[in-house]
């Protein structure tokens, strides 16, 4: 078996955009290579058709062997909520089935133990036995443990988990199907560090062929020894896939070693073809030797301007700008004795602190600390079992929910920014421009966009509600590289109170918080640098 993917003349369409036209590439069994390009290009979208869950518009698309697929959120993958987590990960081997069969048999006997049924039931267990169940339900275990995955989460259904554990499961599912090509999107995002290092150990030690698309920069230089570059610059123009040979950092400074180039060739042709024609127009009109010379030099000029390259575009980047939150007390935000229980489990107990105006509290913790359940609590999202939450006065709460829970299908980008300020429709289609969802994209179905243009608009809408408290629940996944810096760099000078959850450093990095909060204990501390290794870790 020489490749493992093949596309010859492929074209894809989304939403009447053509985001890939005539692409042909290869993917030889144990390639890693990375796809990249900017939110919103269509990443996603080819993957999906390299996959075979989209039908391209025409071209060839070709899998050799087992695939398998994560999708970047798999709550659109259409699995009924109540199906068994475990059975769901052993529906990749055909193993639910006989799953299933062997707990029938078992409460058939249990009911009327006669030997027909205890028959049936030895004979269920046997075929389950032969077909790998009982080494695969260790197996899955060890996966779940290695990605962060709580070992009782494999016992609830689909529906019980959050949308963090439920890319975990998906990614369970994937490694313990056992295929010859991985096609991931964006696995590593809601991943805290210690599983994305065993995820990315995990890729590196794969004998298979991997085709991953990601903005986490790590991953794309330690798994990949390619890149394919989804080019489409502008919502309007036309996508073209871009090969380079190599890791993403070498590809980026070969990409802007071309850039430079071109950029060169381009301002010398210009001053040439300026040259040429200042010098034939100073002969013109003159005696019909020197006119002669004229029209050569037109002809040269012309020739040049033939040959003549575009000098790359500038790509505009992002401007983000928060507004000057409106005055507050002094206290923001009270949190007394909290505490909050699923099931039987305490996620966590006891916890108490304050912040004041303009503070920025970071709150880290360890996967399932409870981080995203705090930020619920304190967004009055979710009630505590017990203690309560005090807002200061005049204190105006902005909550960036992790899942994006807050998009809802059926109701545009305006719809949205409407629902969360008064503002002139003008107003809220420029704040709207500045995330980069401009034009017509206000009048698109919200739950039709990108993962990246989802994170954009439910921050457009924070900065259009005015607040002078943010709760940010990992703001910064899904976006790429661009438009994290201009998010961190925005949010970190605005002079507002926040609480954040963050994996990524960079980002805590430019915030500079003040204070840190260790989850499930709650205990406070001063922020420092040496906190960012535990950032990375949390
Ligand atoms: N039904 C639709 N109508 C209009 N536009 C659509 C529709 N479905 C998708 N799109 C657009 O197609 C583009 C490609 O989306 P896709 O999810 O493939 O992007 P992506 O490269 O994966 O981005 P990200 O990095 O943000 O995940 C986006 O701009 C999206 O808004
Ligand atoms: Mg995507």
């Amino acid at each position: 078996m020489s490749r493992v993917l093949l596309v010859r003349n492929l074209v894809v369409e989304i939403g009447g955009k053509t985001v890939v036209d005539g692409a042909s590439f290869v993917v030889r069994p144990g390639e890693k290579v990375g796809l990249v390009g900017r939110n919103g290009a269509g990443k996603t979208t080819l993957l999906r058709v390299l996959g075979g869950a989209l039908a391209p518009r025409s071209g060839l698309v070709e899998r050799t062997g087992a695939t398998g697929y994560l999708s970047q959120d798999p709550r659109g993958d259409h699995i009924p909520d109540d199906t068994n987590c475990l059975a769901h990960v052993f529906s990749g081997h055909g193993l639910d089935v006989l799953q299933t069969e062997l707990e029938k048999a078992a409460i058939r006997m249990e009911e009327d133990p006669s030997s027909e049924h205890i028959h049936s039931f030895t004979d269920a267990q046997e075929k389950f036995e032969a077909a790998g169940g009982y080494a695969a339900d260790s197996e899955v275990r060890r996966l779940a443990s290695g990605v962060g995955l709580r070992d009782d989460r494999l016992d609830l259904t689909l529906g019980a988990l959050s949308g963090g554990e439920r890319r975990r499961l998906e990614l369970v599912r994937i490694l313990f199907g056992g295929s010859d090509l991985l096609l991931l999107d964006e696995p590593t995002n809601h991943l805290d560090a210690d599983a994305r290092n065993w995820l990315l150990q995990f890729l590196r030690s794969y004998r298979g062929a991997l085709l991953v698309i990601s903005h986490d920069l790590g991953l794309l230089d330690e798994a990949i020894t390619r890149v394919l570059h989804l080019d489409r610059e502008a919502e309007e123009a036309t996508g073209s896939v871009v090969e380079y040979k190599g890791t993403y950092s070498q590809y980026l400074a070969a990409r802007m070693a071309d850039e430079i180039r071109l950029e060169k060739r381009s301002a010398h042709q210009e001053a040439e073809i300026r040259r040429l024609s200042t010098l034939a127009n100073s002969m013109r009109g003159q005696t019909a030797k020197r006119a002669r010379v004229a029209r050569n030099l037109d002809r040269r000029v012309q020739r040049v301007s033939a040959e003549k390259v575009s000098a790359p575009k500038k790509r505009r980047a992002m401007n983000v700008r928060f507004p000057v939150p409106p005055s507050s007390g002094r206290t923001v935000l009270t949190a007394t004795e909290l505490w909050q229980a699923f099931g039987t489990l305490d996620v966590f107990e006891d916890i108490g602190f304050d912040v004041g105006r303009g503070e920025r509290l970071l709150v880290t913790g360890l996967n399932g600390a409870g981080k995203t359940t705090l930020l619920k609590v304190l967004a009055g999202r979710l009630s505590p079992d017990l203690g309560s939450v005090e807002l200061g006065t005049g204190v105006s709460v902005g909550y960036y929910a992790q899942e994006h829970e807050g998009i809802e299908a059926g109701r545009t980008l305006l719809d949205h920014m409407k629902s969360s300020s008064d503002a002139a429709e003008s107003d809220l289609r420029a704040l709207l421009g500045m995330f980069g969802l401009s034009g017509p994209k206000a009048f698109q179905d919200a739950s039709t966009l990108s993962g990246g243009e989802k994170t954009k608009l439910a921050l457009a809408q924070l900065v259009a509600g005015s607040h002078n408290l943010l709760l940010l629940d990992e703001p910064t996944n899904n976006l790429d590289p661009a438009s994290r810096e201009s998010t961190g760099k925005a949010l970190a000078s605005w002079p507002g109170t926040m609480i954040v959850v963050s994996h990524d450093v960079e980002f805590v990095k430019a915030l500079d918080p003040d204070r840190a909060l260790l989850m499930p204990d709650g205990q406070l501390d001063y922020f420092s640098d040496d906190m960012l290794d535990l950032v990375e870790m949390a």
